[in-house]
């Protein structure tokens, strides 16, 4: 694993504990973990529980008892770590989004096409696909049980940078992070949604805002928490380059329209995604922070009786669940990654492609050059271009 901070962290939960509930082929051994400052990732490796630990990520990538690289590193160093160890045959498990630009992200999928005739797979991380409400969702969705879809409406709401004294963390600045609110939690929402639907979002009309243009430099940073140098103020600044909030419109090739809107400035909302989707036979609705559950409206149903109902997805019968708990006994944030580790692990070791595909990364990709693109032509319409022509391009 390159990376020992927030990802480096929930990842490492899943590594430990997907063995431990999940019946798989394969054992994940936690071999080495990379990060630049020694005595801080030599802490991470302990308490984290890996083997060893290394400054240099090169070190995974050279080393023949390892098999799988995971990136949990910011934006900027996605594309070649990955493309690295493809080359060195190492299965990769990439966060998301997959790179800072469409450039990088093609170079991956070329890499990712390259490395499969050998065998070797890669997955890129939008673990919400893996909480079970989600995959039940595409279920009543793939199933026909909501009909034609017609709208989908999502958001992804945080408020941790409303401080203007907050400082300007790697996810403030454009080339470590590609983008603000729209790469880091809008590429959550666009995945979902073309998941869940199986459509594709074909065009986009954006407006996006950076309402806090500068900001005082981190004297320490990690995951979405940070001190400025100079807390009282009055200490060296710096501009933000990334948008704070992305607002967007979107055409689906199924024929749905969609609105999407990602901020930073949603003072109140810590982490809430939110997902409505209404079919010409029905609704559903997913709530992350309620990720247990998922609202269900069914319009086939005799109309005195109508109404959404909570379905509680805790069931043995409910995707991954039969693996935790008696139902009733709710899941968290956490088992996500859980998840995705079991689903990359049983991919790996049954020689097929795990989802979410670097081509489907690609496709988020584009779809957030296309809203950036629009929101710097005054929201003018953009179509986005299918992710499987652009590689071949
Ligand atoms: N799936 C999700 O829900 C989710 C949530 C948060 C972040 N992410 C993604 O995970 C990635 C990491 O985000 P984070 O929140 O964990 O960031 P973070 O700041 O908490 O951690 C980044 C880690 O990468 C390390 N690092 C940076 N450059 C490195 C390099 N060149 N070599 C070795 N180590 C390096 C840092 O030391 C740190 O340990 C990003 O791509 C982000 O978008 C995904």
């Amino acid at each position: 694993m390159v990376g020992y901070a927030f990802m480096g962290a929930a990842h490492s939960q899943a590594w430990r504990t997907v063995n431990r509930v999940f019946d798989l082929p394969v054992r994940a051994r936690m071999a080495l973990i990379c990060g630049r400052d020694e005595s801080k990732v030599a802490d991470a490796a302990d308490r984290l529980g890996w083997e060893g630990h290394t400054t240099d990520w090169r070190d995974l990538v050279t080393r023949d008892d390892i098999d799988v690289v995971d990136v949990c590193t910011p934006g900027d160093s996605h594309a070649e770590i990955t493309i690295a160890a493809l080359e060195a045959g190492k299965h990769v498990l990439c966060e998301k989004p997959l790179a800072n630009t469409v450039e990088e992200a093609r170079a991956m999928v070329a890499a990712a096409a390259r490395a499969q005739s050998a065998g070797v797979r890669t997955m890129c991380g939008f673990n919400y696909r893996r909480v079970p409400a989600v995959s039940l969702m595409r279920e009543l969705v793939a199933s026909g049980r909501l009909g034609v879809i017609r709208h989908v409406r999502a958001v992804y709401l945080q408020d941790w940078i409303v401080d203007p004294q907050f400082p300007l963390v790697w996810r403030l600045q454009k080339d470590r992070a590609g983008s603000g609110a729209l790469g880091d939690i809008g590429a959550h929402i666009i995945d979902l949604t073309q998941y869940v639907t199986g459509q594709r979002i074909s065009g986009v009309s954006a407006i996006t805002e950076t309402f806090v243009k500068e900001r005082p430099l981190p004297a320490e940073s990690s995951g979405l928490a940070a001190s400025a140098d100079g807390a009282s103020g009055g200490g060296p600044t710096g501009l933000v380059t990334v948008d704070d909030a992305a607002v967007f419109v979107a055409k689906l090739d199924g024929g749905a329209l969609a609105t999407y809107e990602a901020s930073r400035f949603a003072t109140g909302r810590k982490n809430a995604l939110r997902v409505e989707i209404n079919g010409s036979l029905g609704s559903v609705v997913f709530d992350l922070e309620r990720l247990n559950e998922l609202e269900f409206y069914d319009a086939t149903e005799p109309s005195a009786e109508q109404g959404f109902r909570r379905i509680l997805v805790t069931e043995g019968d409910h995707p991954y669940m039969s693996a935790w708990w008696p139902p009733g006994h709710i899941i968290g944030y956490e088992h996500s990654f859980t998840h995705e580790m079991r689903d990359f692990l049983e991919a790996i070791a049954t020689g097929s492609d795990p989802a979410p595909s670097f081509a489907d990364a690609l496709q988020v990709q584009l779809v957030l050059d296309a809203v950036a693109r629009s929101a710097e032509l005054g929201s003018s319409w953009t179509e986005v271009e299918p992710a499987l022509a652009s590689v071949a391009a």
